[in-house]
Parts: structure tokens; sequence; C-alpha cells
């Protein structure tokens, strides 16, 4: 077994006992990110191997801080974190105000929906909150802190508001307050899977155009194709990270060669129409970044 990491938030949460619903990609992450800075975490999810999974990540970083619980347990805990399927939120909701003791502090970490969703807590006294990380967790993840140093979405009723505070600091994180009303919500995940998902579909696409082209059949076109592409990636990343958006774009949109984006239109037309669309779907906003550069 791998020793433990260095402990980074040392015994910022200490004294803090979060009860975390949903072992899935969310829950892990959180259990390891506020045990690993001293918090008692109480897990509970549907499966008891999903709870397993859990306890043996966190009890390889940070021992002793994970326990499973049974779902009757979370009544009076300090704070509990719904990590589950965004349907099932308001559902779990419901079950922990039934609690003849509920949570004082509950979370949910869905980024569509703001606290009205915890509606059901607020009206038997809790204070409630959203803590959304606005990171891409896969489900199959080997990383011991997956949230430090993350950025947070975070909002609530006072003392729900403030705990989430608590816990971005000290995971070195920054956090994001929207507008009030449930629009905001609703704009902001749209934002963030706009970009995460539809990033991973545009390189499929760029992927599969470029392997059509090498000299090489199925999946070793692809890979180096891919490969190819995140190299080309990694200079528009460094660009955006010392330049402004319009000055980082190039390409045929960005200079006004107006024959090449025809030409590109024509070849993507003729191997893949989703790919021609997806190119003209952008053109507009290539055009207005160029215009600022
Ligand atoms: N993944 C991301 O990148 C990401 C990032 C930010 C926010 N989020 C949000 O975080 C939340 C959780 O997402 P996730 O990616 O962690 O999903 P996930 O990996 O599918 O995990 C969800 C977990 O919820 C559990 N669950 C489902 N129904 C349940 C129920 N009725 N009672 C108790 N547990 C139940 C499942 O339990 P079992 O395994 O026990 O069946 C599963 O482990 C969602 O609202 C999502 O929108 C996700």
């Amino acid at each position: 077994m791998d020793p433990p990491l260095p402990n980074p938030g040392g015994a910022a949460l200490e004294r803090l006992t979060v009860g975390i619903v949903g072992c899935g990609a969310v829950g892990r992450a959180f259990a390891l990110g506020l045990a690993r800075r001293g918090a008692r975490v109480r897990l509970w999810s549907r499966r008891s191997e999903s709870v397993r999974g859990v306890l043996d990540a966190v009890g390889r970083c940070a021992p002793g801080r994970a326990a499973g619980v049974e779902f009757e347990e979370f009544g009076g805990l300090d704070a509990v974190l719904l990590c589950v399927h965004d349907d099932k939120v308001g559902e779990l909701a419901r079950r922990l105000a039934a609690h003849p003791r509920p949570p004082g502090v509950t979370w949910h970490t869905c980024g569509y929906f703001g606290i009205e969703i915890l509606e059901p807590l607020r009206a038997v006294g809790g204070a409630c909150g959203k803590l959304h990380p606005l990171l891409a967790l896969p489900s199959e993840s080997h990383l011991e802190d997956p949230l430090g140093g993350g950025v947070f979405c975070i909002g609530g009723d006072g003392e729900a508001l403030a705990l989430a505070r608590r816990i971005v600091s000290a995971f070195e994180g920054r956090e994001l307050l929207l507008k009030p009303g449930e629009a905001s919500d609703r704009l902001y995940h749209a934002a963030a899977a706009l970009l995460s998902g539809g990033f991973v579909a545009l390189l499929d696409a760029s992927v599969k155009a470029l392997a059509r082209s090498l000299d090489l059949e199925g999946e070793q076109a692809e890979t180096l194709a891919q490969e190819a592409l995140q190299s080309l990636l990694e200079s528009t990343r460094a660009n955006l990270r010392t330049s402004s958006r319009g000055k980082a774009l190039t390409g045929p949109v960005a200079r006004g060669a107006e024959a090449v984006v025809a030409g590109h239109l024509a070849a993507l037309a003729d191997v893949d129409p989703q790919a021609e669309e997806l190119y003209r779907a952008l053109g507009p906003i290539m055009s207005r970044l160029g215009r600022y550069a």
C-alpha cells in the first residue's frame, strides 16, 4: 500500500462531523477532503459496497476519521451533505426532515438546483445551502484530494453559508456566490455543462475528423489524433493563461480567411455533418472574439 499523503489541511475542520449521503464520485471526493482536514465523516449510501469503497479510500489517507452509519443516524449531526443523483435530492431532503432530530445544516451538491429543493428541511428549522464543486469528478478516480484548491459554488442560509465558507477555505478553494433565484443556478450550471461536456464532445468530433485524414486505420488513428489534438490544446490553454480570450484565438476565423473557412466546412460536411454544424455554430463567436484581438 502507498504511504498516506501529507495532510494538506491539518486539523482545520477538527470537531466538525459531517454526514455524507451518497458514496459516488462527489461523496467520495468530499469524504476524502473533509477527513484529511480533521473532520469526522459519517457515510451512508444505497449500496453498502459503495460505502465500503469510500471507507477504504479514506482509511488510506486519514485513518479513523470515517465510519459507515445507518440513515437514521444522520439526525442531530452538525451538517449533512447530499451527494446523490439530482432527481433524488428532494426525496432525501424530505426523509431527513422527517427525522426526529433533523440535521442543523444540510447542503446539496447539485449545480442545477438552488436551495429551494431543501425547503422541507428549512420548514423544520434547519439551515440549508448549496456546496457545489465546479469540477469534473469522474466515477473512477484515484486522486487523494480531488477537491483541494477547487472552485465551489456556495449559497444558503446564514449558518449553512458560514460553514460552507469554512470548508472552502480549509480546502484552499475559491468560492462563487450566485445572484439569488433559481434562474441563476440554472444559468450557472448550463455554463459549466456547456464547457465540460461540450468540450469533450468537441474533442470527439475533432478527433474523428483528424483520424480520417491520417494514413492509419481505426483505433490507432484515433489514439494518435487525440494525442496530437491534446498537444494543440495545451498550447491554447497556455495562451489563455496569459492572454485575453480574443488574443488567444487563432485560426482562419480570427484571420478573416473566408475561403479557408468555406473549405473547412465543405471538408467536414463530406465526413461528419454534425461536426460541420458545430463549426458553423461556433463561427459567429470566434468572429466576435477575433474583433477584440
Ligand atoms: N461528478 C461530477 O463531476 C459532479 C460535479 C459536481 C457536482 N455533481 C453533483 O453531485 C451529485 C452526485 O453526483 P455524482 O457524480 O457523485 O453521482 P454518482 O457518482 O452517480 O453517485 C451518486 C451516488 O448517490 C447514491 N444514491 C443514489 N440514489 C440514492 C438514494 N436514494 N439514497 C442514497 N444514495 C443514493 C448512489 O448510491 P449507490 O452507489 O449506493 O447506489 C451513488 O453512489 C449530483 O447532484 C451531481 O449533479 C457532480
